[in-house]
């Protein structure tokens, strides 16, 4: 397919505007552009063909199963989009004083109040914009609680997993910590004789996922939080994998201190492809000085933003965090209401039923109930027939399926790392274990049609690597001819 800048052709335009006879203002000699800017010129019905094609070409949640382990890419409802839309909340400007935006102000309030209630700790901040921010949060106020007791200098050290999210480790190290890993049994828990061998004064906390990155719920959860504690260390909370215990179990109740949520991931929001995302994180009482400013708060009946924090880390993100994603996460709770539980229950069920159907024609490193995702390999394929975890998701992709997550967790070799979550229906999980049936068969009869896949797709296999290191992000016009814009 063709760049929009290939099919520019010198001096066609969209659209004329009528003219208005007003004067021109006069733009200071200094701001003054020297040349015309070289945008691609095409007349209006080839710009919408041409991004309407390009839009037939993708592939997301609205078209097809993306079973992306980790990522939770459930459908998002179109309630949400309406709701976000509303003037009130679009047309808010963001300097707003609080007695214009009590409405939003109220929203994130009652946000707050509700995910407190899932994490089971009392403070919540709305501040950071992704997971990882929350993450990078959750470490300055971990250090800026050791600071104030007089122990900042001593605990330098943060422990995560072996199958921790490779953001673990690089808010650690971005937090200032030093990092250690702790293994993880043949069960898929934490190792508690390891961690024993590790935790003792300088360590300041854990980071940890729980249902882990192997989809399994750490069985010694309680021990680890006491091995944690009775040090006097923090336990941290990454609850992109939340979307299995909504309702069911809460990180403030297992033990954990701080805890961020990836709103974006449980409470639905479209986050393919970079966005937008929020990543909000909530406390004990302990940490609740230490929150970004400004905080949401309730006087009586009405609301503002606290400035006044003396203790706070101050700002992660500018203004009062992601708006419009703190409304589509608000609507997608209340419609849910207490049957938020039901969701998790059915992302568990949903991906135990997959689970049970492919565990015998894919290896299965860690044989056990799973939560809302479950890591298989494709190990044994490899050996026998040369075919990787990257053939078999690219074939997927010929079957009209986004692929599974691979390589990931890095304790699995030739990891697929699927999550189907409790918004699809029987039959669509159904083709998913037939297609993962299919190629398995494939890979043993003919494996050079997984080793060329996709053949389906518009884009064939890429060479990532390439693409990675040496990306073109920009077009040159070479040698066409500049024509001056019409007026
Ligand atoms: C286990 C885990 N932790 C942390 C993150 C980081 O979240 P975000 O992408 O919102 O920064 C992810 C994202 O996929 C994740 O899967």
């Amino acid at each position: 397919m063709e760049l929009i800048f290939e099919k520019s052709q010198a001096g066609r335009r969209a659209g004329r505007v009528p003219s208005h006879g007003l004067p021109v203002p006069e733009v200071p000699a200094e701001l003054r552009r020297a040349q015309q800017p070289r945008l691609p010129e095409l007349a209006e019905n080839e710009i919408v063909r041409h991004f309407t094609n390009l839009a037939d070409r993708n592939f997301g949640i609205d078209t097809g199963f993306y079973p992306l382990g980790s990522c939770t890419m459930k459908y998002n409802p179109r309630v949400n989009e309406r709701v976000a839309g509303l003037p009130g909340f679009v047309n808010l400007h963001p300097h707003q004083e609080d007695e214009g935006a009590q409405g939003a102000l109220e929203l994130m309030w009652e946000l707050q109040q509700i995910l407190a209630e899932v994490a089971g700790l009392p403070a919540v901040t709305l501040q950071p914009a992704a997971g990882s921010q929350g993450e990078l949060t959750g470490l300055m106020l971990m250090r800026a609680y050791f600071a104030d007791r007089g122990e900042g200098e001593r605990r330098d050290t943060i422990i995560t997993a072996d199958t921790a999210h490779g953001t673990n480790p690089a808010s650690v190290t971005m937090a200032g910590y030093k990092l250690e890993k702790v293994a993880t049994t043949d069960r898929g828990n934490l190792d508690l004789d390891d961690l024993r061998a590790k935790v003792n004064e300088r360590t300041a906390g854990l980071m940890l996922t729980n249902p882990s990155t192997l989809g399994l719920f750490d069985e010694g959860i309680v021990e680890v939080a006491e091995i944690f504690h009775s040090q006097g260390a923090l336990l941290y909370y990454d609850g992109a994998n939340l979307n299995a215990v909504v309702g069911i179990s809460r990180p403030g109740d297992m033990g954990f201190d701080i805890v961020h949520y990836n709103l974006h991931k449980t409470f639905s929001q479209p986050h393919g492809c970079g966005g937008p995302g929020a990543g909000p994180v909530a406390v004990r009482e302990a940490l609740e000085p230490y929150l970004p400013s400004p905080q949401v708060v309730r006087d009586g009946d009405t609301f503002r933003l606290d400035h006044e924090r003396p203790k706070s880390i101050g700002r992660v993100r500018g203004f009062a965090g992601p708006f419009g994603v703190f409304v589509r996460s608000y609507a997608y709770m209340r419609a849910y209401g207490p049957d938020l539980r039901a969701m998790s229950e059915t992302a568990v069920l949903n991906a135990n039923y997959v689970l049970a159907r492919l565990k015998d024609v894919y290896e299965l490193p860690y044989d056990r109930l799973c939560m809302h995702e479950f890591v298989l390999s494709a190990r044994g394929l490899k050996k026998e027939h040369g075919v990787t975890a990257l053939d078999v998701a690219k074939r997927l992709m010929d079957y009209g399926i986004h692929p599974p997550t691979i390589y990931f967790p890095l304790v699995v070799p030739e990891a697929l790392m699927i999550e189907p979550t409790e918004t699809e229906s029987k039959e669509r999980l159904d083709h998913f274990v037939e297609a993962m049936t299919r190629i398995a068969a494939e890979a043993a009869d003919d494996p050079a049609l997984l080793k060329d896949a996709p053949h389906e797709r518009p884009v064939r296999r890429l060479d990532e690597v390439k693409a990675a290191k040496e990306p073109i992000v920009k077009y040159a016009f070479g040698e066409r001819p500049l024509v001056e814009a019409e007026a």
